[in-house]
């Protein structure tokens, strides 16, 4: 069983995400913390107390930052990737449950000392949260079994950055939280873009979620459309990548994918802040910056389509034994 902090800025695809967390059977939710990023804090909150109202999902939800600790690339919120209200504009309730009092820092440090080395942290918005924790508890690093994060590019599949040439989202609203935690010494596995744009869901796949994952299926395909509509003024074709619910799949199936194990650091200013590096040790450089920084395992290959199905297979499955 893996016990799972889910650390996010719900946001389409990380609700996808949760709904894949929620439904996994393998999966303890222990928390739920949330974070400024594919919409404000209030809203991305808002969005994680709905997601617990329509699907009874159960982990509490604590409310994290509401901005960068240090300098981010870009201002607002990507109104047109995610909508508005962060899920596609779909028409949601207001929420009845309600969030804990405790930051989500705090929540981090809290819930990581209950489950002491059990605890995977998974981020898929910006790593804020995780830093604040880090400089809340000196010992939170060790506690944490594992720090899986969608964020980053690093030049694999042809794949670079998504909002600069070389920056990816989430790294890229607080590079200065991300260069903290990879210089942390959590162990930390890395799905970046490198992988996350071979993995593609298409409008056929959508309708099969529609089809056949009951009611998550159905919010899914729903708060994808406007996901997919911003896709399609990209590339002229009604296909996304999956993103945050690559996190979940490394966690579930890690052997879906190919990795290596470098130090990382994220640059924090000039005209590539937000660019996730990896060392190499193939050479003798001048520069000292990668030395001393524990290794992440990144990854750079992935079986896109095993992937999708692993998706579907637990979301659908939940919806049979449900009705
Ligand atoms: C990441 O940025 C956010 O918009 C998505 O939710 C995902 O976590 C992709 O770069
Ligand atoms: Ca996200």
């Amino acid at each position: 069983m893996h016990s799972v902090i889910f650390d996010n800025d719900i946001g389409i695809d990380d609700a996808m995400a949760l709904l894949l967390l929620h439904y996994a059977e393998s999966v303890e939710l222990l928390a739920i913390t949330t974070r400024f990023g594919n919409a404000s804090i209030t809203d991305t909150t808002c969005n994680a107390l709905i997601m617990k109202d329509l699907f009874g999902i159960e982990a509490p939800v604590f409310q994290g930052a509401a901005a960068s600790i240090g300098k981010r690339l870009g201002e607002g919120f990507p109104i047109h990737v995610h909508g508005e209200n962060g899920l596609g504009d779909i028409d949601l309730p207001a929420p009845q449950s309600k969030v804990e009092a405790l930051p989500a820092a705090e929540a981090l440090v809290e819930v990581t000392k209950e489950h002491d080395g059990e605890a995977i942290v998974i981020a898929v918005g910006g790593l804020t949260n995780i830093a604040q924790a880090l400089d809340l508890d000196s010992n939170f690093a060790g506690r944490v079994k594992r720090l899986i994060i969608m964020g980053g590019a690093f030049g694999y599949n042809r794949h670079s950055g998504n909002v600069s040439p070389v920056a990816e989202a989430n790294i890229a609203s607080d590079p200065q939280a991300a260069d903290i935690v990879f210089r942390s010494g959590m162990t930390i596995a890395i799905v970046g873009l490198d992988v996350t744009h071979e993995i593609i869901m298409d409008r056929p796949y959508m309708q099969s979620l529609r089809e056949c994952a009951g009611e998550a299926g159905k919010f899914i395909a729903s708060s994808h459309q406007y996901y997919l509509d911003f896709h399609h003024s990209l590339s002229g074709r009604f296909e996304c990548p999956l993103h945050d619910s690559a996190a979940i799949a490394y966690l579930l199936a890690p052997d879906l994918f190919t990795t290596i194990n470098q130090p990382v650091r994220a640059v924090t200013e000039g005209i590539a802040m937000g660019q996730t590096i990896h060392g190499d040790d193939l050479r003798e450089y001048v520069s000292s910056a990668w030395d001393d920084v524990t290794e992440s395992t990144i990854c750079i290959g992935v079986d896109g389509p095993a992937v999708l199905e692993l998706c579907r297979n637990i979301l659908s499955k939940a919806a049979k034994i449900r009705d």
